[in-house]
């Protein structure tokens, strides 16, 4: 099944139940400064889970375009995305998990005919603050899943939110489908992970109040959470999401501009793909790079596809060729998103720019990195390391940010290759100490505009587009 299906399809139910297709909310959240883009389908619907009105209706459906950037630093495996999409449904106050269950069950088993004895399902195991959920653990007893292929699990596995630090949130059931080549096992064993997730049906029942208490809501909601990427690749027996046709145009695009394999190149290739795809629909949705928040993201996400892309030989700017291989994907996004077409030369510019910029700056901060990691290994070698500390390293990746716009996690990849230094070192800790540094600096620069300001001169001495920049 090829995901723009799978995406018809859910819809397609949920408007036969009655629902009401809302678009995708645009990433940038619109009423939220605490959080720099949407992450789940959930978020821009907060205020009605509180018993607001929503001028669609009480169900609805849709599928939406999340980036969760505390993923970054797994993109490179099989299954994490920095950007993906997410099926979801939503119940404002209306039903609750009686249809729920029995819906989620006639979606899987009828509508995307997975056996049912490829499924197994967990329910929340109960805490002080809410009780183990037996009555949807019967649901789904009455649906046909067997005991033992339901499982009982702590808040950590199934409860959900709130997105914020106060909101709605609930305890949820998830479901798993059984990817190994065996025969499914009678006993759900939710550690063995070839028992893959492939959706989240949320009950929000809680607000959590601003005292860390849950309270229960004034109604029932539901939320529920499929992930396009990783169902659609489960449904056609790939372990590896970017073998599906959502990824492949894309992989295929940078195996040509390389002319190096996928199967040889994993790492480099996933993070490419990933982290331009991504890139493209934060510009579409009208993020711009620059070092600050969401811009900064996105520069970090273009920056680091570079530095991979010349892993696997790339020297030339290509970002905006991978750029077109997303947007011309007939299979998934063509036509779909209008902002994608509307905005497109936009965004071929601003990756262009954005390549062309730090290409000028790229391979003296590499030549110098290297130069640096060779002699603290040296350093090592001979037992003088004392004044290499984490904190040394957070300044230095400072320097490299503020010399030649390196992300600190780019100074941290690099790093990497010299294992006897980045083993001794928490990467956390690293980071811990270049935002130290990061902030003086633009208390240094806040200062002297506020100086500058006072005097009664420009803004734009050289000193000061120094600490700009
Ligand atoms: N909000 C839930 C999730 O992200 C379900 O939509 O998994």
């Amino acid at each position: 099944m090829n995901a723009r299906e799978l995406k018809n399809i859910f819809i397609e139910f949920f408007l036969k139940k009655k629902h009401v297709e809302i678009p995708s909310a645009m990433l940038v959240p619109e009423n939220d400064p605490t959080t720099l883009f949407i992450s789940a389908g959930i978020q821009p619907l907060v205020p009605f889970f509180l018993g607001k009105k929503h001028p669609s209706g009480d169900r609805l459906v849709n599928v939406q375009k999340c980036v969760r950037t505390g993923d970054i630093e797994e993109v490179g495996d099989a299954v994490h995305h920095t950007f993906f999409e997410m099926l979801g449904n939503w119940s404002l106050g209306d039903y609750f998990k009686q249809e729920m269950i029995p819906w989620s069950f006639e979606f899987l088993t009828k509508t995307l005919n997975i056996p049912q004895n490829k499924l197994a399902v967990s329910v929340f195991a109960g805490d002080q603050d809410a009780p183990k959920d037996e009555e949807t653990a019967k649901l789904w007893e009455k649906q046909g899943i067997p005991l033992p292929r339901i499982a009982y699990l702590p808040k950590e596995n199934n409860w959900w939110g709130p997105p914020g630090i106060t909101g709605p949130c609930g305890t949820d059931t998830e479901m798993f489908y059984w990817t190994g080549d065996n025969q499914a096992p009678e006993v759900f064993d939710p550690k063995d992970n070839r028992w893959v997730e492939i959706w989240n049906d949320v009950l929000i029942q809680y607000l959590k109040n601003n005292q860390g208490k849950y309270e229960q809501l004034v109604q029932n909601n539901i939320d529920t959470g499929m992930g396009v990427e990783r169902t659609t690749a489960v449904l056609s027996g790939f372990s590896d999401n970017y073998l599906t046709n959502i990824w492949q145009p894309i992989i295929k695009e940078i195996e040509n501009i390389s002319t190096k394999k996928y199967s040889e190149n994993l790492v480099p290739m996933r993070i490419i793909a990933d982290h331009l795809r991504a890139a493209i629909f934060m510009i579409a949705d009208g993020v711009e790079p620059s070092n600050k928040e969401r811009g900064y993201v996105l520069r970090r996400l273009i920056r680091r596809s570079i530095r991979q892309g010349k892993i696997i030989g790339i020297e030339n700017n290509f970002c905006s060729v991978i750029a077109q291989a997303v947007l011309d994907n007939q299979d998934n996004y063509a036509g779909t998103y209008p902002e994608l077409d509307l905005n497109e030369n936009k965004i071929l510019e601003t990756l262009e720019a954005e390549e062309t910029k730090f290409r000028r700056t790229l391979n003296k901060g590499l030549n110098e990195i290297e130069k640096d990691f060779i002699n603290y290994t040296k350093l090592f070698e001979n037992k003088k390391q004392e004044a290499i500390s984490a904190e040394y390293l957070g300044k230095k990746a400072f320097y490299y940010f503020e010399s030649f716009g390196f992300p600190v996690e780019m100074f941290l990849d690099e790093a990497s290759f010299y294992k006897t230094i980045i083993k001794m070192f928490d990467r956390d800790e690293i980071i811990k100490y270049f935002n130290i540094e990061k902030q003086k600096h633009t208390e240094q620069s806040r200062t002297l505009s506020a100086g500058k300001f006072k005097s009664g001169l420009a803004d734009h001495s050289e000193v000061i587009t120094k600490y700009h920049t």
